[in-house]
């Protein structure tokens, strides 16, 4: 393992992700919790100390446990990092004078000798990214300079006889061009051989999975989404018939979703499955509600009933599994921590556990999303079930503004599954981030053969995005839009109008509530 020490930076999660890229295992902690007691356990291959927003020079800023430098192991502090390294080893941090340097700054070596810069100054200087106040302002013994900045004289030093390294700016980060190279230089000069791969993430979960969970009983909610279903597949591999599935099917899931899921889970995987079909409760709940937040509201707090109901017909089940993914996991280190504004109330089962008395099993809580793709695909899931967009807990419910009535999602069903299948045929499903119909609470006059229409409006929506938190629209061909417009209103009886919308998040969000 590369044990990953987290001061609190913002890009944190970037230095995973590049290790995890090197094939290179890691793990994240922070720095509170990197006791010695923890550092025996891991017995860590090399040691990364993040980046971070507090001063070195102020009292009870945190440092690292003195045992880091104490186990004969590769270590690299970055930025935060490269200053408390320097600080605990008899080095010297000064605050900020004026001397701040943010974003984009050239290093030239003074020394390029050194393994970790393999590759390194071959064009004379490297671009980086800086982002610090404070600087180291002497180096601790042992340390030499092997590459200064304009206003940071000690970028890059070392005391290559000990394996320390340390970097004032971020290698992590994309703006650091070379920084893959000298984080590969690390590994190496670490030892790892890079062969950190999904087939032998597989077999050490599954061999996890048993030892967590003995001969026991697993419950895990299915959604009918990838994080779960992946981790179904999984645990039914490690523990085959002690899992049982349950499916809470609300009446506000897409054309056929519903028997897809079963079909496959069911049908094909053989795992124990319960269609637990509760529409008539949901839909009959939220007659006559028009407000987004209690609808969403209504939704959260039924699905947890329901799958209370259902998983208590599970006898002697013990754990509750659960696709947590590691961007959820990883406790962030928190400085400041004000309250947030609620935008959407998402719609989750936290808190279900507790209040069941099951303790939980999260194969995925060391893997980002894609790396939850690969895991699928290794395990045999179907790729276009693997690449589909994300759909949200509330399901169609916030694709429908205003109130929900059966005919209106029957019609919306339809109109999306037309969509869907246009940008499917088009070969535009995996350039867009998400893609759907919402049915809008409006009916218009249209002419259709010799007669009147008046019927429902529908706006399709697509979006590119990385990570749901910001999106822009689609740009779609004219040629298209005209032909999923025709398309929708000559196939989906109760559509007769059809719109595009062309609002990126912010200000709009990607779901119409
Ligand atoms: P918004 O509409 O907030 O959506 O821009 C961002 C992303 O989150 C999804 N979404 C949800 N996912 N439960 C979920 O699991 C929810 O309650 C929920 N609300 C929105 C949305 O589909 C988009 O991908």
């Amino acid at each position: 393992t590369l044990l990953i020490v987290d001061f609190g930076s913002q890009v944190t999660q970037l230095i995973a992700r590049r290790l995890r890229e090197l094939n290179v295992y890691c793990e994240i902690h922070p720095f509170q919790n990197v006791t010695d007691a923890v550092l025996d356990t891991m017995a860590p291959r090399a040691i990364i100390l993040s980046g971070g927003p507090a001063s070195v020079p102020d009292e009870g800023s945190p440092r690292p446990p003195h045992k880091v430098f104490g186990m004969g192991v590769p270590v690299l502090g970055i930025c935060y990092g490269q200053q408390v390294m320097m600080q605990v080893l008899g080095g010297k941090v000064t605050r900020g004078d004026g001397t701040a340097e943010f974003g984009r700054a050239y290093v030239a070596p003074t020394d390029a000798r050194l393994d970790l810069l393999e590759g390194w100054f071959d064009g004379g200087r490297e671009q980086v990214w800086m982002s610090h106040g404070d600087h180291v302002s002497d180096i601790a013994p042992g340390f030499e300079v092997y590459a200064t900045s304009p206003n940071a004289p000690y970028a890059i030093t070392a005391d290559a006889a000990r394996q320390f390294y340390a970097v004032q700016f971020h290698p992590e980060v994309h703006h650091t061009p070379g920084g893959r190279k000298l984080l590969e230089n690390f590994v190496r000069i670490a030892g790892f051989a890079g062969d950190w791969t999904m087939g032998a993430y597989r077999q050490e979960a599954i061999r996890q999975i048993r030892d967590q969970v003995g001969d026991r009983k697993v419950i895990c909610g299915l959604s009918g989404g990838v994080d779960s279903s992946v981790a179904a597949v999984l645990i039914h591999e490690a523990i085959g018939d002690q899992l049982t599935c349950v499916f809470v099917d609300h009446g506000l899931l897409r054309l056929k979703e519903a028997e897809e899921v079963v079909g496959m889970f069911r049908d094909h995987y053989n795992i124990p499955l319960i269609h637990a079909d509760e529409s008539a409760l949901f839909l009959g709940a939220l007659e006559g509600v028009a407000d987004p937040e209690v609808k969403r509201k209504t939704i959260g707090k039924l699905f947890i009933d329901v799958f209370q109901k259902y998983a208590n017909r599970i006898e002697g089940a013990e754990f509750l599994a659960q696709g947590t993914l590691y961007p959820d996991v990883i406790e962030s280190v928190s400085f400041s921590g004000g309250p947030s504004v609620t935008i959407k109330s998402h719609h989750n089962v936290g808190g279900l556990p507790e209040k069941m008395g099951l303790k939980l099993v999260e194969p995925l809580r060391e893997l980002f999303k894609d790396e939850v793709r690969a895991l699928g695909r290794e395990l045999g899931l179907p790729d276009h079930f693997i690449a589909r967009h994300p759909f949200p807990g509330p399901g169609l419910a916030i694709r429908c503004p205003g109130e929900i009535t059966r005919e209106k999602l029957e019609i919306l069903r339809k109109a999306d599954a037309v969509y869907i299948d246009q940008i499917r045929k088009h070969g535009l499903y995996d350039e867009i981030w998400q893609a759907f119909v919402a049915i809008l609470p409006v009916r218009t006059v249209g002419v259709m053969g010799d007669g009147r229409t008046y019927d429902y409006a529908c706006a399709l929506r697509a979006v590119t995005s990385v990570d749901g938190m910001t999106a822009d629209y689609y740009p779609f061909s004219h040629d298209f839009l005209g032909e999923t417009a025709t398309r929708i209103i000559n196939e989906v009886k109760g559509i007769n109008r059809v719109t595009y919308d062309v609002t990126s998040k912010p200000p709009g969000t990607i779901e119409w509530e």
